[in-house]
């Protein structure tokens, strides 16, 4: 099957009313055990990694992985390049074969940030690859994109739908309430904010900040058209925990097969439920990228 734009695949999740989980990976054995989680439960998955994995992993190495997985498992797969501030890595990510990328531009000033993604998407949208742009900011840390708690700005209904028009950009990520990484309090998520987003911008939207949020309050966000949900980390401390836990328990233990295989198991259990949580199990049906 290969690696799918994700452009038609949100497309098609938004109208049938489910979202789709995009999930951060970081080591090329989490790019098989997402999709064997993606594929028992027969639903579509995006595959995304930061700046900081591209430059550990490679993207040719990264690509060639996820089309081998995707094939083998036989599940709708894009590959998503996640806050990308970098003109050059976006280019070398499209250029070893990622099927979406984010510029993430949400730091700078609105013209600057349609500056930024005008740019993108005129290398990016003729080859049929996704772009995604973010507006106002979304808090807490990711990589070494670290937004504190106060500089975090909801994104505005009117701005976004200027942005969309101006940019064309075919999926869109509005800041508003979630944060990346794990909550101290609840998340403070702004859902008529969604609601009048939704209303004035016709693409599928992103919910950046997706671990740690309640079910019910992901699905309130996918019903209202966020169809793409990205989950980092909550994914990578059950696979970090259960390593954990296996070395306070067996100390001298040197087979890597036994903690790795712990590791897998729980951080595996943890993507089906987030795949459940979205809605888009037992969605698998062909969908093919122009
Ligand atoms: P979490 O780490 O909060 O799941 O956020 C992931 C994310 O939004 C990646 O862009």
């Amino acid at each position: 099957m290969g690696l799918l734009s994700t452009t038609p695949m949100l497309q098609k999740a938004k109208r049938d009313k489910h979202g789709i989980v995009a999930f951060n990976v970081h080591s090329f054995d989490s790019i098989f055990w997402v999709l064997e989680a993606a594929a028992e439960l027969k639903s579509p998955v995006i595959l995304q990694t930061t700046v900081g994995t591209v430059k550990s992993l490679g993207a040719e190495n990264i690509v060639k992985v996820a089309k081998a997985a995707s094939e083998h498992y036989q599940i709708p797969t894009g590959l998503h390049l996640d806050h990308c501030t970098d003109y050059e890595v976006i280019k070398t990510a499209i250029r070893a074969g990622y099927t979406s990328v984010m510029i993430d531009a949400s730091m700078h000033a609105f013209d600057e940030n349609v500056r930024q993604t005008k740019e993108v998407m005129d290398l990016a949208d003729s080859l049929g690859v996704n772009v995604e742009a973010e507006l106002g900011k979304v808090g807490g840390v990711e990589d070494d994109i670290v937004v504190a708690e106060e500089d975090a700005q909801k994104a505005v209904p009117k701005d976004c739908q200027r942005f969309v028009e101006l940019t064309g950009v075919p999926t869109l990520a509005p800041s508003i309430g979630t944060a990346h990484g794990i909550y101290k309090g609840d998340p403070d998520i702004d859902f008529d904010r969604i609601e009048k987003i939704a209303q004035v911008v016709d693409v599928p939207l992103v919910l950046h900040g997706g671990s740690a949020v309640p079910d019910q309050d992901v699905r309130r966000c996918v019903a209202e058209g966020m169809a793409k949900v990205n989950v980092s980390t909550e994914l990578k401390n059950a696979y970090s925990k259960a390593i954990r836990e296996h070395f306070e328990q067996e100390p001298d233990s040197l087979d890597p097969r036994a903690y790795l295989q712990k590791a897998k198991d729980a951080a595996k259990e943890m993507a089906k439920s987030k795949i459940r949580m979205v809605g888009s199990e037992g969605k698998v049906v062909p969908v093919f990228s122009e």
